[in-house]
């Protein structure tokens, strides 16, 4: 049994400028990123670095033809290491950058697993949510095909993850939200999966704890009370990538996909949409094991009782991100069981890891009590 992987080197700095300077940026460097991080954060450093910003190649989740581009501008600079700034999408750019020595999006997906690393990896996350940068997984849509689909290797772990908190104060509230509420549930959903082990768990409830009591510091003081806490929900995004890096995330992403598949909810508040949902189905069908562990932690970090464990945690997930029913995503009640169906045929990577097993009826239902 893996008990944790942990590839990349982690680093923390207070400032890009030091990150900068320790990592000695130069001419054998192309910075994946989007320009309103690079111009306010390094573009005062004169940094003698290729740039490549992403939103020049489309905008939204990545897609083969928009790697296949960047790719191909990539190898035009001769470039030795790859330094990722960026949410999930330029992360998960990066990955592929890596791996590639001239070879095309569709090539690498025949390839993998078996991919060499052709370039250094850095990555420097933008956001608290994705943990993306100790994961290997990227994800793109592959457009020839129609789906989306995951690319994994042991190739692509960067080698080194690199936190500035710094570059999270211009993180508007609305990403801070959803990135974060991502991040939690990639720890409750990776601590309550058979593949969880003593070691993702000391990552995963930590995790939990460290963002439960930044939102009641935010719900009591207000949005900007998140400010002084940004490294704390950097470190919590980071500590659950690690968790569910090794023990993986299950039914709560597995079904928010169709959602953000086909009415391009953003992937935090699909997460959301669907978060208690699922764990209430999971409490009618075992309410042992480590899901009376769960409810009892976060019981104590709420101070109520683990009969009203759920509601309570949704009254204050609600003041950072308002659930919405599935209606009012633009969702209809024939959807429902189109998103079943999918749900159980082409996500069993996450569904495998489920603190329960839900079938296609169980996930309708869920769907149902959620529209
Ligand atoms: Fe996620």
């Amino acid at each position: 049994m893996t008990e944790i992987i942990f590839k990349p080197t982690l680093h923390s700095f207070d400032t890009c400028k030091a990150f900068a300077s320790e990592f000695q940026l130069g001419e054998g460097d192309l910075i994946l990123t989007n320009a309103y991080i690079y111009e306010p954060y390094f573009g005062q450093m004169g940094l003698k670095v290729h740039t490549i910003y992403q939103e020049k190649y489309g905008s939204g989740e990545p897609t083969d033809v928009m790697v296949d581009a960047i790719l191909a501008d990539a190898a035009k600079t001769g470039c030795k290491r790859i330094i990722a700034i960026g949410g999930g999408t330029v992360i998960d750019i990066a990955k592929v950058l890596a791996v590639s020595d001239g070879e095309g999006v569709d090539a690498l997906y025949d390839a993998a697993p078996d991919l060499t690393k052709h370039r250094e990896l850095v990555i420097i996350p933008t956001t608290c949510g994705t943990g993306s940068e100790v994961t290997n997984i990227a994800i793109m849509a592959r457009t020839r095909l129609g789906t989306k689909l995951g690319l994994v290797g042991p190739a692509m772990y960067a080698d080194h993850a690199v936190l500035i908190p710094e570059l999270l104060e211009g993180l508007p509230f609305g990403v801070f939200a959803t990135s974060s509420i991502d991040a939690l549930v990639h720890a409750v959903e990776s601590s309550l999966s058979p593949k969880a082990t003593p070691y993702t768990k000391l990552f995963g409830y930590k995790a939990i704890e460290m963002i439960i009591r930044g939102y009641q510091t935010i719900a009591k003081e207000g949005k900007e009370a998140r400010l002084p806490l940004l490294k704390d929900f950097l470190i919590a995004s980071n500590y659950a990538g690690l968790a569910f890096g090794t023990a993986g995330c299950a039914a709560v992403h597995a079904t928010s996909y169709p959602l953000g598949g086909k009415y391009h909810v953003a992937h935090g508040e699909s997460n959301y949409a669907m978060f208690t949902g699922v764990l209430k189905n999971y409490m009618e069908l075992k309410s042992d094991g480590e899901i009376a562990v769960m409810n009892a932690y976060l019981a104590g970090l709420l101070g109520c009782g683990v009969d009203v464990v759920y509601d309570k945690l949704e009254e204050l997930l609600n003041q950072i991100l308002p659930k919405k029913p599935l209606r009012d995503y633009g969702v209809t009640e024939a959807d429902l069981p189109e998103f079943a169906h999918s749900v159980i045929v082409s996500q069993g990577r996450l569904m495998a890891n489920n603190f329960v097993p839900l079938d296609e009826e169980r996930v309708l239902k869920i769907y149902k009590e959620l529209y």
